[in-house]
């Protein structure tokens, strides 16, 4: 069957939203009996790559992710499922946000796992960031998290301006008391 976006220069976010459901199974599991972190982070690359080669209509690979707070553990036997969509796009890059929920499927209780962002980049056949389409805006939501995401961006940029300022003295004695109260201490 022909893509209808194929060609165009815009997709919508609809076009290339993705769930992904999985049910966790004991072998997911860590010495504490609840779910890996590692899992919920592969689960989440996945649907980040689904979503993103989707609307880039390209392959993608994973620069950043804006971080990942798991808000609560996930149980062996529940469903997990993650909820993507494009939130932003620049020139090559784009924004996945994704929502994780877990559910117990005997009391059908949904709990939010986390939120997270990734950026994806999309490559050509030469491995090289290729431009993405520009993304057509559906809802109210969907202008909030194409602006938030944009906010996050331009912090992420001034955060990494001031932390390259935070240059280390050349005087010890000015380090030591960089480091007072600090839970470290210098050896000799
Ligand atoms: C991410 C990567 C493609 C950037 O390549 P680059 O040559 O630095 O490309 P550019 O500087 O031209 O940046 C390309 C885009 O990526 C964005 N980008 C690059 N690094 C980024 C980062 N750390 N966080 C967010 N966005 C980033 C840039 O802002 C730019 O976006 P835009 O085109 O929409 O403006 C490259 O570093 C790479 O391939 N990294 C490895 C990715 C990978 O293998 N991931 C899987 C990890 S196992």
């Amino acid at each position: 069957m022909s893509n209808p976006f194929e060609t165009l220069q815009y997709k919508p976010v609809s076009f290339s939203a993705t769930v992904i459901t999985e049910l966790m199974i004991p072998s997911y599991s860590n010495f504490g009996g609840k779910i890996h972190g590692g899992i919920i982070l592969s689960l989440m690359d996945k649907v980040a790559y689904v979503c993103a080669a989707k609307h880039a209509g390209n392959y993608c690979v994973t620069a950043s992710i804006d971080a990942v707070d798991f808000l609560q553990p996930v149980e062996v036997g529940y469903l997990v499922s993650l909820l993507a969509s494009v939130n932003y796009v620049g020139k090559t890059s784009l924004v996945v946000g994704i929502k994780v929920v877990s559910e117990n499927i005997k009391t059908n209780e949904v709990f939010h796992t986390n939120t997270s962002y990734f950026t994806m980049v999309a490559k050509d056949e030469n491995n090289q960031p290729v431009q993405v389409p520009g993304l057509i805006l559906e809802s109210r939501e969907q202008v909030r998290r194409f602006l938030e995401a944009r906010s996050r961006k331009e912090l992420k940029n001034n955060y990494k301006r001031e932390a390259d300022k935070a240059v280390m003295p050349e005087e010890d004695e000015r380090w030591r008391e960089m480091l007072s109260g600090e839970r470290c201490t210098i050896a000799n």
